[in-house]
């Protein structure tokens, strides 16, 4: 690390408000905390976790590493996720401070205080004890993003039951294999969602996963009136959401629970098989929230905060749900996308609320580029910006012109642009510059955050040099990393401790490479196959599966391209149990496989290119030849190397999307 200040890096911008220095002010601070982590790696989280929460009974013990890999942090601790992240604001002085400011699709806005919000989260709690839910209870979550999103999962954490959220986007099959996974008691939904001033039934889509069967354990459906749309009702079962907190107390006792008990369960998409929950702790996940706004985001007390990301996601759940109201912060919280009504929402978002940490993934950023770039109205130079003072991303690559356009015209040359690395099963920033401090280079996301002992590997797991690129690890266990797979420890254990690289190493499944002058890491992108499109983690075995699943389908194949806008573009090879379409056909049954995945998955899944050929191309043994599939989806020729494939000759059909 010594080596940082000799090579030329853009200096390090964006200086806190006037007289005031960044958590971690400077460099040497950094390395000051880098090497306590180094010295004693269980004293400095302890440390760290009496500095940031509030415990009902404090730890004695810190890490418990004899079921490694299936690390315990601050065990024998107890606390409450939505006592330190609401009622500790009321005793701090900030009962009257505005925690969230809502902006609705069609632009209304309205907000709501710490002590609102403490009063809402305690009324829903009290409802949900009213109706059974108790310690240990799964409650999914099927809601747009709204301030009762916030409330859903706060009031969960109150009372001890682990909240699993749904992304609004996914379908009723999706939700289904959800539920009946995490194994629900309640699901808390809304009766439509607003996107962009289109509605969709959310409340319908949940009658129709409870309809598939297996979930008799759902006795609740609590419903948030959003629209007033007319939706079916279950007598008994359903409940709307305002009338059960009508009728409750404004206080709730909450349930002090062990530091490792569950505090939610988030399905992500992993390289095989069906959806994995990753399951987080209540204690390591809630400090690394809690540290990391003040560390990453240096939040202050009178910034506003604004985290684009949907609940449904990780990053909804730490940058929006937790790490904010933790820290006390005011944040915006926005229902819809950011080319609704036009594609400067975001920017005349900032203006109006005067947002001064902004947060968003680098897909955001590129589409809104080539709207700014053709139409001036939307253009951010077209605002008033400078209340921003830093800018992050996150969910993929940034690349480095998308990286200084950021910095240029949203940032006007003074924000630090944070390309934070971090992963649904890290809970937090992993690899990340410090606002201010981190001098910067676009498209590398720098140096690890203190106490994360980052490297990079060969396949058996040795160090490589830097320069040279290999897989990322993460060395130490940390307190905010996933605890297992919910249901199957093994998918845990040989998913991100496999024995390939000793067993004590965390897998990210991500490439990287360390600059040989720096140090500093950047992430070429995973190793694995999951997609990412649009910041939306996806596996190709997913698609592959939904896609069979199809009478029409014999044989799928799923890759990723690259794609300028949207990072990945899903690209389908497909034989059909029927000849090979050909004219007009063609369109028509590719449409019908993706109006089928928008059904099994959703359409965040639905593939951009359907291509169809007699037959899958194979080796003599019998494997699809997945690498070739990948050049001919990106249009490269491949003649030279179809010798070890069986039937060449389908290859030429492939290449040919019409
Ligand atoms: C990718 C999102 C490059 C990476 C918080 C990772 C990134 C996956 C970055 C996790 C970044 C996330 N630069 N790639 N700054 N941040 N990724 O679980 O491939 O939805 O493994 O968590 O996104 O996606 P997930």
């Amino acid at each position: 690390m010594s080596t940082i200040e000799s090579t030329p890096l853009v200096p390090a911008q964006g200086i806190p408000p006037a007289g005031r220095s960044t958590a971690i002010e400077s460099m040497d601070a950094y390395r000051a905390l880098v090497a306590e982590a180094a010295q004693d790696h269980e004293a400095f989280w302890a440390r760290l976790a009496r500095e940031h929460l509030t415990w009902r009974r404090p730890f004695t013990q810190i890490l418990n590493d004899r079921d490694a890999p299936f690390y315990k942090w601050f065990e024998d601790g107890e606390l409450n996720a939505s006592y330190n992240c609401l009622d500790r604001n009321l005793a701090s002085g900030n009962a009257n401070k505005t925690a969230i400011i809502f902006e609705s699709d069609d632009g209304r806005v309205s907000t709501v205080t710490y002590q609102a919000l403490y009063h809402r989260v305690c009324r829903l709690a009290n409802a949900l004890r009213a109706r059974g839910v108790k310690k240990g209870d799964r409650v999914v979550i099927y809601l747009p993003m709204s301030v009762e999103g916030v409330v859903a999962m706060q009031a969960c954490a109150r009372i001890g039951a682990p909240h699993c959220v749904v992304f609004g986007g996914f379908s009723a099959k999706s939700l289904h294999e959800r539920i009946t996974n995490v194994g629900a008691v309640a699901i808390i939904t809304a009766d439509e969602q607003v996107r962009a001033g289109k509605t969709l039934p959310l409340k319908s889509i949940v009658d129709e996963a409870l309809a598939m069967g297996g979930t008799d354990a759902v006795k609740t459906v609590v419903i948030y009136r959003r629209t007033g749309g007319r939706i079916p009702w279950i007598g008994g079962r359903d409940a709307w959401l305002h009338e059960l907190e009508n009728d409750q107390p404004d206080t709730c006792e909450p349930e002090w629970v062990s530091a490792e008990h569950p505090l939610f369960v988030l399905y992500t998409s992993g390289s095989t098989g069906a959806p994995k929950g990753v399951q987080h702790s209540t204690g390591g996940y809630l400090l690394w929230a809690a540290v990391t706004m003040k560390w990453t985001f240096d939040i202050k007390p009178d910034d506003v905060f604004w985290c684009t990301a949907d609940i449904g996601w990780i990053t909804g759940h730490t940058y929006i749900c937790y790490g904010p109201t933790a820290v006390g912060a005011t944040q915006v919280i926005f229902e819809g996308v950011p080319t609704y009504p036009n594609a400067g929402r975001f920017w005349d978002m900032i203006e109006r609320h005067k947002v001064s940490i902004f947060y968003t993934a680098p897909t955001a950023i590129r589409s809104l580029i080539k709207s700014a770039e053709a139409d001036r109205a939307v253009h951010p130079g077209s605002f008033d910006l400078s209340t921003l003072r830093i800018l992050g991303t996150v969910g993929e690559p940034i690349n480095p012109s998308a990286w200084n356009w950021y910095s240029e015209h949203v940032g006007g040359g003074k924000c630090p642009v944070l390309d934070t690395f971090w992963q649904t099963e890290t809970g937090g920033h992993m690899i990340t510059p410090l606002p201010g401090v981190t001098p910067l280079v676009p498209g590398s996301c720098t140096l690890p955050l203190p106490g994360i002992d980052a490297a990079i590997v060969d396949e058996t797991g040795n160090e490589v040099p830097n320069g040279q690129g290999g897989v990322l690890v993460i060395r130490k266990p940390w307190p905010s990393m996933i605890r297992t797979v919910w249901g199957n420890p093994d998918r845990f254990r040989n998913g991100y401790y496999p024995e390939e690289l000793g067993g004590n190493l965390y897998l990210a499944g991500d490439g990287a490479i360390r600059d040989a002058d720096t140090g500093y890491f950047t992430i070429t992108g995973r190793v694995d196959d999951v997609l990412n499109v649009s910041g939306h983690r996806m596996g190709t075995m997913e698609i592959e599966s939904a896609l069979s699943a199809c009478p029409l389908v014999a044989e799928a194949a799923v890759v990723g391209r690259p794609d300028e806008t949207f990072g990945e573009a899903i690209v389908a090879f497909v034989v059909l149990k029927g000849p090979r379409p050909t004219g007009t056909d063609v369109k028509r049954i590719a449409d019908e496989l993706r109006a089928w995945v928008g059904k099994e998955i959703g359409p965040i899944a639905k593939p951009k290119e359907i291509r169809f050929g007699d037959a899958m191309p194979k080796t003599r043994s019998g494997k699809v030849v997945r690498r070739m599939l990948r050049s001919v989806a990106k249009g490269e020729e491949v003649s030279q190397d179809t010798s070890t494939v069986e039937n060449p000759q389908v290859i030429a059909q492939f290449a040919d999307p019409a």
